[in-house]
């Protein structure tokens, strides 16, 4: 390309992350869609007159969604650009429960004018005990023991997170980002900066 052409647009997706599940996920999609890729824990400042579509890849803590404010703070002034969202978290994203409880999490740390043009899907991250902080292996040891009394009600789900307490578990599946990558190639293209 000529050095004062305009470039094309292409996607972002930026992310944030504790111990990689999460990372993995937005590196594989910016693998796949040859996409930009930043980190917004190092506090960047991309550029987005070039992004075709930003997608957020977030995991979730404690029924938060980390990355959620610098993510919103970046498009908030360009309502221009559609926008996806990719939760990872340790929870089964094909439980009808957990879903509601997503939905309600989005509802509750968006504003309405980002949620409406953010098109969302769940994936699956991991645990990983030996690398967790003091202060998150002592909040997960409080979620073991509730997952064990749900476990002992019939709870497979809870059930296996008491199990796996201390151990390292990785749900980690890059077929599942498949519908992602297709639903961004589905999106129509936005016009090309003039020359
Ligand atoms: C302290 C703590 C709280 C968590 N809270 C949730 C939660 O509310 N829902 C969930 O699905 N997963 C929860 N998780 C699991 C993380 O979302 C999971 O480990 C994810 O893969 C982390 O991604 P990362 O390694 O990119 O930070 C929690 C994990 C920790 C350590």
């Amino acid at each position: 390309m000529e050095p004062d052409q305009p470039r094309p647009h292409t996607p972002l997706v930026v992310y944030r992350t504790q111990y990689g599940h999460a990372q993995s996920y937005a590196e594989w999609l910016a693998e796949d869609l040859g996409a930009m890729l930043v980190n917004l824990g190092d506090k960047p400042d991309p550029d987005l007159s070039t992004a075709s579509v930003v997608i957020l890849v977030c995991p979730i803590y404690a029924r938060s969604y980390y990355g959620a404010k610098e993510f919103s703070l970046l498009v908030e002034n360009h309502p221009d650009i559609p926008l996806v969202g990719a939760s990872v978290g340790a929870s089964d994203p094909e439980n009808p429960e957990n879903i509601q409880a997503y939905k309600a999490l989005i509802k509750a740390t968006f504003s309405e004018g980002i949620q409406s043009r953010m098109q969302w899907f769940h994936l699956r991250g991991g645990l990983d005990y030996p690398r967790m902080s003091h202060a998150h292996r002592a909040m997960m040891w409080m979620v073991s023991r509730a997952a064990k009394r749900k476990g002992a009600k019939g709870d497979a789900e809870s059930q296996m997170m008491y199990e796996t307490y201390g151990q390292v578990i990785d749900f980690r599946d890059r077929s599942t980002i498949e519908p992602i990558v297709e639903y961004v190639r589905g999106l129509s293209s936005r016009p090309d900066p003039a020359p």
